[in-house]
């Protein structure tokens, strides 16, 4: 599996975004460490805090299938079928893959290859309540 695979996957994902709010589609592909790949999208709500973001998706969808050690995330989000500008993951997301994900964890966007640590140098971690 490679990035643009694996990116492609996410553009993918994002044909299934419950998004009739915003109209902002997005997908989420998580790679595992042992090269599984599981997908997200967005899924909003009327009540409009309720909504959960494609990237978050993707994590609870392989932490509840028993993956917790991932080395890359693709996302891809448009409000057409057009993805080719970067969306980058809000910060509740990035703080979700914090929870999981070392700083060399690969954020993969339209426009490249990033790194968890780019967009969340520092983090509220575990060892921030020991
Ligand atoms: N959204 C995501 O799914 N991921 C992001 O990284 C940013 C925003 C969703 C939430 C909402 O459904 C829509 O995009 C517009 O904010």
């Amino acid at each position: 599996m490679n990035y643009d695979e694996l990116f492609n996957i996410a553009v993918k994902s994002a044909e299934k975004a419950y998004c009739k709010y915003s109209g902002f589609h997005v997908g989420a592909s998580l790679l595992t460490s042992d090269g599984q790949v599981f997908t997200g999208c967005n899924v909003e709500n009327a009540s409009y805090s309720m909504t959960i973001c494609a990237e978050r998706t993707a994590i609870f969808n392989a932490v509840s299938n028993g993956f917790t050690e991932f080395t890359a995330i693709a996302v891809a989000g448009s409000l057409t079928d057009d993805f080719s500008k970067p969306c980058i993951p809000c910060g509740a997301c990035l703080q979700v893959m914090s929870e999981f994900c070392n700083s060399d964890f690969r954020i993969i966007l339209a426009d490249g290859v990033h790194k968890l640590s780019d967009f969340m140098p520092k983090t509220f971690n575990e060892e921030s309540i020991r």
